[in-house]
């Protein structure tokens, strides 16, 4: 298939605050490719709605189906289901916001108007609809005061280890230049930035680009917008207020950086859009690495487009994300073996610790939570 890589720096806004530079990797037919995919995450948004409320009915269509005095038992959670509806409808307006404009968020890229026939979601994948509400736990990992702790455990280390490399009274902080693949909603890419590096998060899912653009440019007011993160799933709950509990955003003020500052996002996949060597002077990768079918490229890439003496900050376990995906091929080297690899494609290991106790979106109110014992590591390209 003949390709050629085509870049285009946009402003989401007219006046935006942060700059995201989408990548498009054009091929052959991969513009009405693009254009299909955008529009099935718009779709998977905008049936939020629809698909989470028919939940909600099926539920009581069961309960009407069960004998009176089991429906009898059933009255106060037949009310709690009644305030499921009041925090869905909620979390849809937000959605609304967030998909609000985004035919344009790409400047120079034509998308096709949407149909609001798709609303009610025909068609739609059930795993496009699942990310929807795990984008919605992401806003409460990165931009809420409930993930502070998560985002301590998993952010701290790396922004720590950061400051200690790149020292701020002995560089100036903006000629440092740092990545952040797999940037996700952009919170520790915003932190570095805000420390007064130069940083570039890189993410290449809609979901997430929809909703750090969202985030990051339009949001106002500290704790002025919530959601219900937790409502989408009655298992393993304590209390029926656990479920109902609302999370309030964004804890800081996006636009609270440096003056001349720089922090953009690149839009695209990581492997496809960093091809230049030796470019950055740090890339910070955190629950990332574990995302490639094959991590080796992933590593090498890294090496690659570090500058000679760069160094590579990672945290996070290995949960391979294409491990048992259907249709996807994958390999899941263990840590013993990705060492070897990091060792192997050239990097020096200067500071390696196990078992760094990490949650990811976790609900802290769960009867069931996992926890990670992430993996932190620094390596650094030789000069
Ligand atoms: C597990 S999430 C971690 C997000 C964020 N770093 C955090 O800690 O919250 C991994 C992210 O990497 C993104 N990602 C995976 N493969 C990617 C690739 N090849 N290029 C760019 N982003 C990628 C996914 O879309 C996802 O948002």
């Amino acid at each position: 298939m003949g390709s050629m890589y085509m870049e285009i720096y946009l402003y989401i806004m007219p006046h935006p605050r942060v700059h995201i530079r989408v990548i498009l990797l054009i091929m052959d037919d991969a513009d009405a490719q693009e254009r299909e995919h955008f529009q099935r995450i718009v779709r998977a948004f905008k049936s939020y709605r629809h698909q989470i409320l028919k939940k909600v009915t099926e539920k009581e269509g069961y309960i009407k189906t069960l004998p009176p005095h089991h429906q009898s038992f059933l009255e106060s959670y037949k009310s709690h289901l009644d305030k499921q509806r009041v925090c869905i409808e909620h979390n849809a307006e937000i959605i609304k916001l967030i998909i609000k404009d985004v035919e344009n968020m790409f400047e120079n890229v034509q998308h096709d108007p949407l149909n609001t026939e798709d609303e009610l979601g025909n068609n739609l994948l059930a795993p496009d609809i699942e990310k929807v509400q795990s984008t919605i736990r992401q806003i409460v990992r990165d931009w809420s005061s409930s993930g502070e702790h998560e985002r301590s455990q998993c952010y701290g280390p790396i922004i720590n280890q950061i400051e200690l490399l790149f020292p701020q009274d002995q560089v100036c902080a903006q000629d440092i230049n740092i990545l952040v693949p797999g940037a996700g909603l952009g919170r520790l890419a915003y932190e570095l930035a805000r420390r007064g590096y130069a940083c570039q998060g890189n993410e290449f899912s809609l979901f997430m680009l929809f909703a750090s653009n969202f985030v990051l440019n339009k949001c106002r007011g500290l704790n002025s917008l919530r959601v219900y993160p937790w409502v989408h799933s009655g298992s393993n709950t304590l209390l029926n207020s656990d479920q109902l509990r609302a999370v309030t955003f964004p804890d800081v003020d996006p636009s609270d950086l440096p003056p001349r500052s720089q922090f953009t996002m690149a839009a695209g996949d990581f492997l496809e859009i960093y091809t230049e060597d030796g470019v950055w002077d740090c890339v910070a990768t955190c629950f990332f690495i574990d995302c490639a079918n094959n991590i080796v490229a992933f590593i090498e890439t890294i090496y690659k487009i570090l500058k000679p003496g760069g160094y590579w900050v990672n945290l996070g376990p290995l949960l391979y994300h294409f491990a048992d995906q259907p249709g996807e091929l994958s390999i899941e080297p263990s840590y013993e073996e990705v060492k070897r690899i990091v060792l192997g494609i050239g990097f020096k290991i200067t500071v390696e610790e196990m078992g760094h106790s990490t949650v990811y979106t976790h609900n802290a109110r769960s009867m069931l939570n996992y926890e990670y014992q992430s993996i932190f590591f620094v390596a650094q390209k030789p000069f």
